[in-house]
């Protein structure tokens, strides 16, 4: 098994990959019982860090959804003191919807609305989802580093963030990690310098889709390239995209979604997939 990488200067590691809860609460998503399997069969698999959302739900009515199911699952598992959630706010889903809301206190009411979800008195890691267009961006960071003041979240997350955002969020509050869209077959936040920027600045960097999206991730199954890298390590085109992402930077912790026990334990076997610098090479002039 990789060793643990460190969540930014948090002073808290987790295993290099971690469980995004997205597909067991969003449209087409499994029964309850699935989804408790399927977190319960990360953990023991040895994942220990899991990736959520208020707005992992079907619309506002649902709000929190995913969150109440990780707290279900945490609590028949056995206990939380070794995994840590991360959650999110400044989304909201009306009908369905998938719309900003970054104003302070829209993200004050949704962090308590996580905290009685998860069943917690303090987040461990609370990311804003997503800058909103319509607000401040220094109001909604804002309103973060109040929330870490008041004892409410321990840390400070970014999702779908620049270059030039991270470094304007950073003027407020501490940052300890950035999540955007990142796999093989979407380079933007390389191209971008994000990766980069994170590197440098020792923030944790959460790719998320990393096996190419819920809805998206036959092209990685189908993926010929991966196909013959994975049939020589006696492994699965998944985890070859996993394991390819974990090598090619030391800040990187994918949190591949799943909504089957199967694809959960085979995402946390991807931990212990070594690629040879000739197979990282490949993939690397592949994805490129
Ligand atoms: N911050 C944001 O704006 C944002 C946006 C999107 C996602 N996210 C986060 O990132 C996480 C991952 O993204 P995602 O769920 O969109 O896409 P993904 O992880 O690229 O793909 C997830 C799908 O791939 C399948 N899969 C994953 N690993 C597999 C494996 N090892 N073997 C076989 N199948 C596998 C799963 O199938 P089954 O369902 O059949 O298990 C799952 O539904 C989300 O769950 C969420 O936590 C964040």
């Amino acid at each position: 098994m990789m060793k643990p990488r460190p969540l930014g200067k948090s002073g808290l590691f987790v295993n290099p990959i971690g469980l995004g809860g997205m597909p067991m609460s969003i449209q087409g998503r499994p029964d309850g019982t699935r989804s408790i399997r399927t977190i319960c069969a990360a953990l023991d698999a040895g994942m220990d860090f899991i990736d959520t959302a208020d707005v992992y739900c079907l619309n506002d009515e649902d709000i929190g959804h995913n969150e109440r199911l990780i707290a279900k699952a945490l609590r028949e598992w056995g206990g939380t003191a070794k995994i840590t959630v991360a959650t999110k706010g400044g989304l909201e889903r009306p009908r369905g919807a998938w719309m900003e809301n970054g104003r302070p206190e829209h993200l004050k009411a949704a962090c308590e609305a996580s905290l009685k979800a998860l069943g917690v008195d303090c987040i461990t890691l609370y990311q804003l989802h997503a800058p909103d267009e319509q607000v401040p961006f220094a109001e909604s960071i804002g309103a973060l580093r109040d929330l870490k003041q008041a004892g409410k979240i321990l840390h400070v997350g970014l999702s779908n963030v620049s270059v030039s955002e991270i470094k304007a969020a950073q003027k407020i509050v501490e940052i300890v990690s950035v999540q955007n869209e990142c796999n093989l077959y979407d380079r933007e936040t390389f191209e971008e310098g994000v990766v980069a920027y994170c590197e440098k600045g020792g923030i944790a960097l959460f790719p998320y889709s990393p096996v190419g999206g819920h809805r998206r991730h036959g092209r990685v199954s189908d993926d010929a390239l991966l196909q013959d890298i994975a049939t020589q390590h006696d492994a699965t085109p998944y985890q070859v995209a996993l394991a390819w992402l974990l090598a090619i930077s030391p800040v990187m912790i994918p949190i591949p979604g799943a909504s089957r026990p199967e694809s959960a334990q085979s995402s946390a076997a991807a931990m212990r997939l070594q690629l040879s610098p000739e197979d990282i090479a490949r993939i690397d002039k592949h994805s490129a």
